[in-house]
């Protein structure tokens, strides 16, 4: 069979390297191609994770860069197209929920490929999130359902998804944080940084419900800055969020200087050295959706500053709490971390670090 694999944001690397290096044991079988829409392009956003991730440089890029929503969308499907007509793939992978992945599926389905989407049937029910979009239009068109937990098989379910089409298989990005967990661990740089083990906490932020708005983004990190006199706290800024904040002249909260204190901004860190900061974390401050799956795994308490999540097995399991962008509900949620006052978590269902064999398996079975 002949297979395309698709990435192309930050969280799509470290989704789509175990399932490269599962197929690689199926040479015979398997013929596959990687293709990176270019969605996210700078050395820190992309090449760093193939990097640490010893992940194959892409056979294809597209080079799409950024732009609207719809631009970006249709020139994936414009590029994408063509190198669909080219390859004659049997299946195309996509994975998450970012724009390239519902460009590829759209393009890939009306060709008439087959298209497998890895991370399915997640649901925030929140659709001024654009992920949400994606990952409708993703779902209803795809072949082959892969999921990560049961809620997600519940959505599917009650969307009328035919059970045949959906395969709980884990999570893919676990299989990932599992491999190099030992790798990351070992890294010096929290004591580089004069950083004590639990005592400081990380902080990710980027969705536009949060920074594209100055009052939002103002009252997060006026809560930010009120804990961060308790904990510094480490903000590995994302371009979008540097931008915003700038834009709204709100530098005054962030301190870039040699020592960690406050809220203490850097470049947007690589794989293994973000992995490394948060599994020593005292406590995560996020709007990510990945980090709140990782920091369930390292039981880690994650602070997920957004209204609502797709991934609500990680608050039934898990020691995440959603706060919103309410600045005394994060106050208030930091405050207890910093007390001791803990929920114990557990590691969800085949989180187990072979979801993605699971996965190879199952197309195996159906193609070969
Ligand atoms: C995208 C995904 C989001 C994911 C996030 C992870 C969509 C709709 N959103 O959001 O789900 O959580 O990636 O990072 O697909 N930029 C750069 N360099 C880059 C990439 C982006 O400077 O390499 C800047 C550009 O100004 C760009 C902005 O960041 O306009 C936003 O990038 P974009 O890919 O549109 O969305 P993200 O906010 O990164």
């Amino acid at each position: 069979m002949k297979v395309l694999n698709i990435v192309g944001a930050r969280p799509n690397f470290m989704k789509m390297a175990p399932i490269i290096e599962a197929m690689n044991k199926y040479p015979k079988q398997i013929e596959h191609l990687l293709v990176h829409t270019g969605q996210h392009y700078d050395e820190k956003m992309s090449k760093a994770f193939f990097d640490d991730l010893g992940m194959p440089v892409p056979d294809i890029n597209l080079e799409v860069g950024s732009g609207s929503h719809a631009e970006q969308t249709a020139k994936v499907m414009i590029e994408f197209e063509k190198v669909c007509l080219r390859e004659k793939p049997d299946l195309v992978i996509v994975v998450g929920d970012v724009n390239s992945t519902m460009a590829c599926t759209i393009t890939a389905k009306k060709l008439g490929i087959k298209v497998a989407h890895v991370e399915a049937g997640l649901r925030s029910r929140d659709m001024s999130m654009p992920e949400e979009i994606n990952r409708l239009c993703t779902d209803v068109l795809c072949d082959y359902l892969f999921t990560t937990d049961h809620f997600a098989n519940e959505n599917l379910a009650a969307e009328g998804v035919p059970a045949e089409k959906v395969f709980f298989v884990g999570n893919v990005m676990i299989d990932t944080l599992l491999k190099h967990r030992e790798m990351a661990a070992g890294l010096t740089l929290s004591r580089n940084l004069g950083l004590v083990p639990k005592e400081y906490a990380t902080l990710t932020m980027h969705r536009p419900g949060n920074v594209d708005d100055k009052v939002v983004l103002t009252g997060i990190l006026e809560a930010l800055s009120e804990i961060s006199e308790e904990i510094p706290i480490v903000f590995p800024i994302h371009p979008r969020t540097k931008k915003m904040a700038e834009q709204f002249g709100l530098g005054h909260f962030f301190n870039s200087g040699e020592n960690v204190k406050g809220i203490w901004i850097t470049e947007p860190l690589g794989y293994l050295e973000f992995l490394h900061l948060n599994m020593y974390a005292k406590m995560v401050l996020t709007d990510s959706g990945g980090l709140q799956e990782e920091t369930t795994v390292l039981g880690v308490p994650c602070i997920t500053m957004r209204p609502n999540t797709e991934r609500p097995i990680t608050c039934e399991v898990g020691s995440n709490v959603i706060v919103g962008g309410n600045k005394q509900k994060i106050l208030a949620q930091a405050k207890q971390i910093l007390s001791g006052e803990l929920q114990q978590g557990r590691v969800p269902e085949k989180w187990d670090g072979h979801a993605a064999e699971r996965i190879v398996d199952v197309l195996i079975k159906e193609f070969v």
